[in-house]
């Protein structure tokens, strides 16, 4: 074979969607697999009528072009009018990039933002995403995460003593809230005090919140933008889970304030998205019109995060009941995140309780240890109760199966 790959390439992984050919492949032979690996809500619970209807008559009336690179300015507007009504935080339509999904927006920030050998601030367990386009892009991070022992809480001092001894550059501070995997929504007093320690050491704060209306179990969720007023800041944000709309590929990058940095850093951004010309225009107008059509967006929303929490919390309840593991209780987004207590189990590691409940039982979810939290395991809780109840049923009785 010619040497022909990056030494970088090998970072291009994604352990959410690594066991997809072994699953296929038992899908194939006509085996049923309950695939609790990807977050897509979209799966489940249609997208909405009124945002499918929407994306149809963008077709219908030909919106069938490259747009603008930065996002359609009815879709730009919409964003900033959805910060201004949730958040009471004003910003124009420029200060919008729209992407294809918060997943490009990564590749773009970090390739914009990261030079051989950078660091960067991510909280274990993170979005597997963080890290790979992290790593595609040279950098690293630096060694800071939740406390799963004290709920999956932030330590502040913590956060301190790691960047005090991290050494080298350290470009940025990405937070998300609500968490995936853990569920976890961050308080406005240590997202404030987070603030304040990007600001100290000169970081870029980023904050993911694709999940901030799937809020539940009596957490309240506290936008960074309401927080970093006056100091540049980047948002991230999209249609995903919060609109149900997974496969329209439309995502947002923010940064809201008018200071050098922040109008340096939209230019940058802008620069990227022009080198990949459009996003996919059709589900930028639709998003628009889903943006703006708050009465049957909250009436949407309102029954799928009802549904969500009762999904959620009927699989933690199943999930308590095994001995061989523990979770906590999420408050936000929608997986669930066990410890498993691998001295009980005839298991090495999580990648091999993955890859045995996949092979054994025929549900397949995804290892802690692509989050950056080994001995760990993330279910999908998004199907039906029914799905959720016999997927667990089929967990208990292989740790059972598998108890030293
Ligand atoms: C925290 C987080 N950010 C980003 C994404 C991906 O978002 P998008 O569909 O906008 O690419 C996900 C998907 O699961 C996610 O959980």
């Amino acid at each position: 074979m010619i040497d022909i790959f990056s030494k970088r390439s090998a970072f291009a992984t994604n352990p959410i969607r690594e066991e997809d050919t072994a699953a296929e492949h038992l899908e194939r032979e006509g085996t049923h697999v309950i695939r609790l690996n990807t977050g897509d809500p979209a799966v489940y619970m249609p997208t909405p009528r009124y945002i499918i209807d929407a994306y149809v008559r963008a077709l219908q009336e030909g919106r069938t072009s490259y747009s603008r690179s930065e996002g359609i300015v009815a879709l730009a507007d919409a964003v900033a009018h959805r910060y201004s009504r949730m958040y009471g935080v004003d910003f124009g339509g420029d200060a919008v990039v729209v992407t294809q999904g918060i997943s490009e927006g990564l590749g773009i920030i970090n390739s914009a933002l990261i030079d051989e050998g950078d660091r960067a601030c991510i909280f274990r367990p993170y979005y597997p995403a963080y890290m790979t386009n992290l790593r595609l892009a040279g950098g690293e991070t630096v060694r800071c995460g939740y406390n799963e022992d004290s709920g999956w809480s932030i330590d502040t001092d913590e956060v301190e003593k790691a960047l005090g001894q991290a050494g080298g550059v350290i470009k940025y501070m990405l937070i998300t809230n609500p968490n995936n995997p853990t569920g976890t929504v961050l308080g406005r007093d240590v997202l404030s005090e987070l603030v304040d320690i990007a600001n100290d050491h000169e970081l870029l704060i980023m904050s993911d919140e694709i999940y901030d209306e799937i809020v539940f179990n009596g957490a309240s969720f506290t936008s960074i933008a309401q927080l970093a007023r006056g100091v540049p800041h980047v948002i991230l944000n999209g249609v995903s889970k919060n609109f149900d709309a997974t496969g329209f590929r439309i995502g947002f990058i923010v940064v809201p304030e008018q200071d050098e940095t922040s109008l340096a850093l939209r230019q940058k951004f802008l620069d990227y998205v022009r080198v990949r010309l459009s996003a996919n225009t059709p589900a930028e107008y639709a998003c628009a019109e889903a943006l703006n059509n708050v009465a049957e967006h909250t009436r949407a929303t309102k029954a799928m995060v009802a549904e969500i929490q009762d999904r959620v919390n009927y699989s933690v309840d199943l999930l308590e009941e095994n001995e061989y593991m523990s979770v906590v209780r999420p408050e936000g987004a929608f997986y669930a995140f066990p410890r498993l207590d691998l001295s009980s189990l005839a298991f090495q590691s999580d990648t091999e309780f993955v890859r045995g409940l996949l092979d054994e039982e025929h549900v397949q979810i995804t290892r802690g240890s692509g989050f950056g939290e080994p001995s760990h395991i993330r279910l999908v809780c998004l199907p039906p109760k029914e799905i959720l109840g016999d997927a667990i049923n089929r967990i208990n009785s292989f740790c059972s199966r598998h108890a030293r």
